[in-house]
């Protein structure tokens, strides 16, 4: 099953790209730019991504952060995400980032944009992974923060594709940044948003009705209500799951109780993503086969989970449908 999930073609929906800043990479740039991090070697690093929630994690995350300076380091930790892509035979990906985190310290959103945009160029050179980027705003900063965000953005927009909302959920519900959704939405944006990852339903439905995105990340308390799975199935509204993160963040207790298998055989467009792969041990292909044991799924549902992702895309129709051929073409004896 290994070789069946790792020969697939595949598209990823939900990586935040400063998730994929691996240990070895954080303690080099903090060496470079003379940073100060708490932990003296990779594995004191490794072992403090103990987490018993969304903040926690969050806390760590943002420190890690701290080490990303030059535009030439942004390039950096986005090229070797790329080479993770190859590996893992991701031909499309779609990441977040969040301007606000680097701004905040000093560092310039042109710093942050051209670094991505300049690796992802080369993605496509290189090796023919399309992607897409992703501008997430972060839920506990104010919507005031968000506005000023979005018009330092505004120089930039040829190279961004949508808008999303991450950070901590709780008390931070999707109807706080209504207004610059709608203006995202106005200039043609797409719009996604983390809803029900760790809070209710209120908060998918806030994200589809006034926000009014077209995918949800994360979503998996969507199963709390069957009004909302009903919709979500009606309207094929895609959920980008991430089934390392929700484990190691104390969504599910362990993957064998992750409700994804229950969601695709109610007909939800479930997809599968790997989050931030450098602190939730593992990469897109770590997660297949994490849910493919855990889960005992089958070849049939893992073609469909992938299936489900290019559908999801912000890829062309063009695109999806030649991929489709791709996939329709996969022998499941
Ligand atoms: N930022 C990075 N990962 C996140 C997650 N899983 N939820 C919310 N914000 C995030
Ligand atoms: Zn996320």
């Amino acid at each position: 099953m290994t070789e069946f999930i790792k020969a697939l073609p595949k598209t990823e929906l939900h990586i935040h790209i400063e998730g994929s800043l691996e240990p070895g990479m954080m303690f080099e740039l903090a060496k470079k730019n003379k940073i100060e991090i708490p932990y003296k070697t990779v594995e004191e690093v490794k072992a403090a991504y103990e987490f018993s929630n969304l903040q926690d994690f969050l806390d760590i995350y943002y420190a890690g952060a701290k080490v990303l300076i030059t535009q030439e380091d942004f390039y950096d930790l986005t090229w070797a995400y790329i080479l993770k892509c190859r590996e893992d035979n991701i031909v499309h990906t779609e990441i977040f980032f969040d301007p606000q985190t680097h701004t905040e310290r000093g560092i310039a959103f042109e710093t942050v944009i051209l670094g991505i945009k300049k690796a992802l160029d080369n993605a496509q050179k290189e090796f023919d992974i399309s992607s897409k980027i992703i501008m997430c705003f972060l839920r506990h900063l104010s919507q005031e923060s968000a506005i000023e965000t979005y018009e330092e953005s505004l120089p930039f927009h040829e190279y961004i594709d949508g808008v999303g909302l991450d950070s901590s959920e709780l008390n931070n519900p999707p109807s706080k940044f209504q207004d610059v959704f709608k203006r995202a939405k106005e200039d043609g944006l797409r719009l996604v948003a983390h809803a029900g990852e760790e809070a209710d339903v209120s908060y998918i439905y806030e994200a589809l009705d006034i926000l009014e995105v077209e995918r949800i990340d994360h979503g998996v308390q969507a199963i709390h209500s069957n009004e909302l799975m009903q919709r979500l199935k009606e309207e094929q509204i895609p959920l980008t799951v991430c089934p390392h993160s929700n484990v190691s963040l104390k969504v599910f207790s362990s993957m064998e109780k992750h409700n994804l298998k229950t969601m695709l055989g109610e007909g939800i467009l479930v997809t599968i993503n790997s989050d931030d792969p450098a602190y939730f041990n593992g990469y897109l292909n770590d997660n297949f086969y994490s849910i493919y044991q855990s889960l005992n799924l089958s070849k049939k549902e893992i073609l469909q989970l992938v299936r489900n992702s290019f559908e999801a895309s912000f890829m062309s129709n063009s695109q999806k449908e030649s991929y489709f051929k791709e996939l329709d073409a996969i022998d499941l004896n």
